[in-house]
This record gives structure tokens, C-alpha cells and sequence, in this order.
């Protein structure tokens, strides 16, 4: 199992008042497989999230990401999982303007020592940019600024991918060849996918589907996603 979230809740304060955002969530997620997390605004999908990237602690409840109760760890080892195990990937593409685009799809690999030319070079050319090496991030359109940012965080081999949106600020075309191109290079690379998406025409492409509502999860069935699909 890559990612185990057991009974997690968070509150936040606001204005000396806890305001529970999450209740009780668990889910499963095994090795390479796809999962959709969907949800009204202001669900919790990107709290849950930020929760299993490390960057905030639940209220209660443990997540475990490959075996490791992540809530335990101190600050060095949570950031030295971000870099290594797990990739995050953003509506905001979040890369370097000062970088090419080379260097920024090098750069996180190079952080937790993982870099590795041949893979690199591979993930470039899957994802159609290996003519655009040189160039900077300014030059390129979203969807393939967006595709920079998803070989960025495969070069590092992460076992999961936490995703946000990731072509929430793409047309629809171009969202379908990207979202198709980050599930295939995940597939090759063997890493899980966790995406957060408001579209129900992505969500279908994904092996598994979770809403989020009131607090809690709960899985569509496989009748109910291809129903959805259909649509
Ligand atoms: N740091 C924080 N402090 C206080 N409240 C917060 C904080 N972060 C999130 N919230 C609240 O938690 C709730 C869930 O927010 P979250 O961003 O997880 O929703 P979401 O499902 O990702 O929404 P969207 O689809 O609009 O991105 C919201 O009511 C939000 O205002
Ligand atoms: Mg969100």
C-alpha cells in the first residue's frame, strides 16, 4: 500500500473557533493505482491534500505513506519525503522563470539526488519537449508548461503523486492530452496518482473514484462512474 489515511480530521481556528473541515476520512491507495477525489469548493479536497504532502497536520487520525506514519516524522524527514517519494503538482505550473526548461524538469531529481540523464531525456521526449530544452518557461503555453511541471516531478521517481487541479487552468482539449499524458508516464514510472479534479469527464479516466462531502469519503461505484462517463 503507498497511501493509508485512517479516521484523519482537521479543524482550523478561525477567530478562536474550530472549524472541522474533515470528520473522518479513510482511504486506500495501492501501488500505480489512479484515484479521482471530487467534491464541491470548499469540501477539503486540497486540505486532504496538503495533509498527506506533509505540509499540515491533521486534528487527528494517521497517514501512512509507504508504511511510514507520516505525522511522526520531523520536519527534515517530511520535507526529504516530499522531494523524494511523493510529487505534487499544482494548477499553478510553479516553475523556475530563471530555469530552462532542461534545468527545471532536472531540478527536483537533483535536490534528492535522484537525477538521472536517461530518464530525463526519456521523460522529455514522452512528454513531446525535447526540442524546447533550451528554452525558458516564458516561451512555452500552460499546457506545456504543465507538462514540464509533470516530467519535473516524474525525473525524481516518486511512488505517489499527489495532484491539485493539474489541468484546471488548461481548454479541455489540451486538459485531456495532458491529463493522458501524466497517467501514462505515472504508469511507466510505477507511481500511484492521487488527483483532485472538478471534472467528471476526467475523474472517469481514472481507475478509482472518491467524493468528498460532509467530512467524509465515499467510493463511486464502478456502475456509478461509467454512468458518469456517459453522460
Ligand atoms: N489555513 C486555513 N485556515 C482556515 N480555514 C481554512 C484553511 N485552509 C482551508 N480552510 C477552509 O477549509 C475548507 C476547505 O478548503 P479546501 O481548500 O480544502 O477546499 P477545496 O475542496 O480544495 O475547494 P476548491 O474546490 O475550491 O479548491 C474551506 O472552508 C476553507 O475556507
Ligand atoms: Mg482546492
Amino acid at each position: 500500500m503507498v497511501l493509508r489515511l485512517s479516521h484523519v480530521a482537521k479543524s482550523y481556528s478561525v477567530g478562536g473557533t474550530a472549524v472541522e473541515v474533515l470528520r473522518d476520512v479513510s482511504f486506500d491507495l495501492g501501488a500505480g493505482e489512479t484515484l479521482a477525489l471530487e467534491g464541491e469548493s470548499g469540501s477539503g479536497k486540497s486540505t486532504v491534500l496538503h495533509l498527506i504532502a506533509g505540509l499540515d497536520a491533521p486534528t487527528q487520525g494517521a497517514i501512512e505513506v509507504e508504511g511510514t506514519e507520516i505525522t511522526r516524522l520531523s520536519d527534515t524527514e517530511l520535507a526529504k519525503m516530499r522531494r523524494g517519494t511523493v510529487g505534487v503538482i499544482f494548477q499553478q505550473f510553479n516553475l523556475i522563470p530563471s530555469l530552462t526548461v532542461g534545468a527545471n524538469i532536472a531540478f527536483h531529481a537533483r535536490l534528492c539526488g535522484a537525477f538521472d540523464p536517461a530518464w530525463t531525456d526519456h521523460l522529455a521526449a514522452r512528454i513531446g519537449l525535447e526540442h524546447h530544452l533550451e528554452k525558458y518557461p516564458e516561451a512555452l503555453s500552460g499546457g506545456q508548461q504543465q507538462r514540464v511541471a509533470i516530467a519535473r516531478t516524474l525525473a525524481a521517481r516518486p511512488r505517489l503523486i499527489l495532484a491539485d487541479e493539474p489541468t484546471g487552468n488548461l481548454d479541455e482539449d489540451t486538459a485531456d492530452t495532458v491529463l493522458a499524458l501524466m497517467l501514462e508516464s505515472a504508469q511507466e514510472a510505477g507511481a500511484a496518482v492521487l488527483m483532485v479534479t472538478h471534472s467528471a469527464r476526467q475523474a472517469a479516466r481514472m481507475g478509482r473514484r472518491l467524493i468528498l462531502s460532509h467530512g467524509a469519503v465515499s467510493e463511486r461505484s464502478a456502475a456509478g462512474a461509467g454512468a458518469a462517463a456517459a453522460q
